[in-house]
């Protein structure tokens, strides 16, 4: 672990930078996770990004895991992405109006996700006016107003979807909106059929994560999803895939291929823009059409599907599509899995890891996490000495405990090895 006087030397121009911009900017982010609060210490500056690696104000340079959060499945800067998103800004970056790259998004998409799941669907410019707009769309076209979650689960800033057990609680929001989302237990269906028996008929969806990424990763386990899908039609409740994380990143057509179960209305995000800031949600043509203007559910953006981000994403799909690289990222993460779990086995350290394909967590609970309560056994400061140790030696890991570390296709195997070389140290130093 370096001391003190050692990261002044190597954060130096990141400590300088980071007492101006808290001058000017609440806690020197746009999105508090950032500011290293869980952790401790100065958030690093990054400069520039390519493929797998980050470097950061002071040369430094790291192997990145925290992939933006999600967006970074090609890695950073992918030239299959960024000669078209240039060309694309040449050409006009917005025009407030249709144009084509719209229209071949969409028909890829539609071509890609199982199942006819998806019809039709609508761009917006995040995962949270996603999920905003999916919530709404399922109230107006259900004509109910009870939303069922899942306790830990996150699904961007929104009113509709900022409740006190789920990832981030907030003052500001009205209790009437927080009182009608319903907490359930992940991997507990018995704690959505109780929900759904208290509430008959006024229950418009379910929304969950197929795979929960914000405290630490949680793999559903056994049928939870398809029993989950079940009930959902048997009490005539949508329901709603939350794919920000996971759509394109477990496989092509997200979790719905991966787990072989279709939603009702289906969320985007992150990975899908190849780094430019996207939101999609879609569904079948007869709840699609409920929208504005053809129906009478509102949603709206300046820079809904704009040119820039359109082209970045259709570059994206194509790579994906033509790259396939699931399996590749699959066997990276598995790597990364086993030399963990031996190393975490063999020293006794009170850590699982969770994983699916290439998202992933190591989870400082000596019992595997399934749901918000196991969470709570998460050890933050032994995640935090972890996260340092990994930092100083260059490895870039999400700044908070509970959130989802990404592998891109861009890693290699000697990334992982070295990486593990790293972490296996850094596991030492957490349960020193
Ligand atoms: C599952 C999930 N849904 C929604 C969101 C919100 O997406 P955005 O940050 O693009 O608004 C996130 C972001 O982390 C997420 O992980």
């Amino acid at each position: 672990m370096l001391d003190e006087k050692a990261k002044a030397v190597r954060y130096a121009k990141s400590i300088t930078h980071g007492a101006l911009i808290e001058q000017v900017i609440p806690g020197g982010v746009d999105s508090p996770f950032r500011a290293f609060g869980e952790v401790g210490g100065q958030a690093v500056f990054f400069e520039h990004g390519e493929g797998a690696y980050l470097w950061d104000l002071d040369g430094n340079k790291y192997i990145d895991y925290l992939g933006a959060w999600g967006p970074a499945i090609a890695g950073h800067a992918p030239p299959e992405v960024t000669a078209r998103a240039i060309k694309a800004l040449e050409a006009g970056p917005v025009f407030g109006a249709p144009h084509q790259t719209e229209l071949e998004l969409a028909r890829a998409i539609i071509g890609i996700v199982p199942q006819n799941a998806v019809e039709m669907m609508r761009f917006v410019s995040s995962g949270t006016e996603a999920v905003m707009s999916a919530i709404r769309l399922a109230r107006g076209y259900t004509n109910r107003e009870l939303i069922v979650m899942f306790e830990g689960g996150y699904h961007g800033h929104s009113d509709a979807t900022l409740a006190s057990t789920t990832h981030s609680s907030s003052a500001g929001v009205p209790k009437a909106m927080s009182q009608a989302a319903l907490q359930a237990r992940y991997n507990d269906l018995n704690s959505v059929a109780k929900i759904f028996d208290e509430h008959p008929g006024k229950i418009a969806a379910v929304i969950v994560e197929p795979v929960c990424g914000s405290m630490g990763v949680v793999v559903p386990q056994g049928d939870f999803l398809k029993d989950l899908a079940a009930l959902c039609l048997k009490h005539d409740v949508l329901l709603i895939f939350d794919e920000v994380i996971t759509g394109f990143r477990l496989a092509l057509g997200g979790a719905q291929q991966y787990f072989g179960i279709k939603a009702d209305i289906v969320c985007y995000g992150k990975a899908l823009g190849g780094g430019m800031p996207i939101g999609a949600f879609g569904g079948s043509r007869a709840i699609m059409s409920k929208m504005l203007p053809l129906g009478d559910v509102y949603q709206a953006g300046t820079f809904s599907g704009n040119p820039l981000t359109m082209s970045a994403a259709l570059a994206t799909i194509e790579h994906l599509k033509a790259s396939n690289p699931y399996p590749y990222m699959d066997e990276l993460g598995a790597r990364l899995e086993l030399g963990l779990e031996r190393a975490i086995d063999h020293a006794g350290h009170p850590a699982t890891i969770a994983r699916a394909g290439s998202m992933f967590s190591i989870n400082f609970a000596r019992e595997p996490v399934r749901d918000l309560a196991s969470s709570k056994a998460i050890d933050k400061k032994a995640y935090a000495r972890f996260f340092h140790y990994c930092l100083d030696n260059g490895i870039y890991l999400p700044p908070s405990a509970e959130d989802a570390a990404c592998i891109s296709a861009k890693h290699t195997k000697q990334d992982i090895d070295h990486t593990l070389e790293v972490m296996v140290d850094a596991l030492k130093h957490a349960f020193a």
